[in-house]
């Protein structure tokens, strides 16, 4: 008689026979980057996550290096936002002062990690969005400059990889154009290429203040009911020069995940959001989850679903949980 129990019996037969094991050196930090100085303030709505001024990032340098992820996602906060999202490409804006100290900071340490910049506007916008608004419309071909000044800003302090995460037609191009006339023909793009628009969102527009402050962002993020057309998306973003693609979120979108991966041979990233994270922060508070076996069976998920990459919240503690798993 078949009898699938054998291989289950113990936990060597389990270890042995499993398909898919969450890697943390897979894993990317997002890291809110704030103006002033000498600031690590908490976001309310998620738990363990910080903001931090530039002045602060040793600490999650250290973090990050002791936990072997392989690196951050740098947001920004800037003090100031204006029409035109000037603080998006201002190379003494917050971003690129933090990628100059980071880099820095892990110069000649045995241990580095990767530095990467989001690409976007709707952070340094006054309107919220992830464009230039004109005529109550987020224009695609004016805001590709801008795009473009953003990522050379990146660049030029030091970015190991730029993410374009705005949804624009055209950006990766955009960027990998400016990047090369630059002399940036080795830095690599990852295109957040098949991004929904999506309600998980919601903490982070708090943490970074980027809610849109009229209408949503639904002309150029995806429908959440279309699955074909985030494979469009995703081959335009191969065809355009992206080096990794992107999904995102990621829970509710795992059948996006797994035919993305069974029709590009692009390296694949994985988005867990801001709302994925928060729900389970709030369910473990109430002890009505285990924060940790549920956060391992969701890693687990993503890499079973034909992720290469995840980009998470929950990194650092999930390379920790995994640290005294191997001890
Ligand atoms: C910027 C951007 C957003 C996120 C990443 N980059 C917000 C948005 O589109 O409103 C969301 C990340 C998260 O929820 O964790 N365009």
């Amino acid at each position: 008689m078949q009898r699938l129990r054998r291989l289950r019996k113990n936990g060597m037969l389990r270890g042995l026979v499993a398909e898919t094991r969450a890697d943390v050196r897979k894993l990317v930090y997002p890291v809110f980057v704030r103006f002033g100085e000498n600031v690590k303030e908490e976001v309310p709505s998620m738990p363990g996550v910080w903001r931090y001024s530039v002045d602060r990032l040793r600490e999650v340098a250290d973090a990050v290096m002791q936990a072997g992820i392989a690196g951050v996602m740098l947001f920004g906060i800037p003090e100031k936002k204006d029409e035109a999202g000037s603080g998006a490409y201002d190379e003494n804006g917050v971003v690129p002062r933090a990628i100059r100290f980071l880099k820095e900071y892990c110069r000649g340490k045995r241990k580095g990690f990767l530095v990467i910049a989001d690409i976007c506007l709707c952070e340094y916008t006054s309107h919220g969005h992830c464009g230039a608004l004109i005529g109550g419309e987020v224009e695609n071909d004016a805001s590709l400059p801008l795009h473009t000044e953003a990522a050379l800003a990146a660049a030029r302090a030091g970015a190991d990889m730029v993410a374009p995460s705005s949804m624009m037609d055209g950006v990766v191009e955009a960027i990998r154009g400016a990047l090369d006339g630059a002399g940036f023909f080795s830095l690599p793009i990852m295109a957040y290429s098949a991004k929904f628009a999506s309600a998980f969102y919601g903490p982070f527009r708090d943490a970074a203040d980027s809610a849109p402050k009229s209408g949503d962002r639904k002309s150029y993020q995806m429908d959440v009911r279309n699955a074909r057309e985030a494979l469009r998306e995703i081959l335009a973003d191969e065809r355009e020069g992206a080096d990794i693609v992107m999904v995102k979120p990621a829970l509710a979108f795992l059948d996006v995940v797994k035919s993305a991966r069974e029709n590009t041979l692009l390296p694949l990233a994985v988005y867990n959001v801001s709302g994925e994270y928060a729900m389970v922060k709030a369910a473990a508070k109430e002890g009505w989850l285990d924060e940790k076996r549920t956060v391992t069976e969701i890693m687990t998920a993503f890499f079973r679903a034909g992720a290469d990459i995840v980009i998470t919240y929950h990194a650092l503690d999930f390379a920790r949980w995994q640290r005294s798993e191997d001890e």
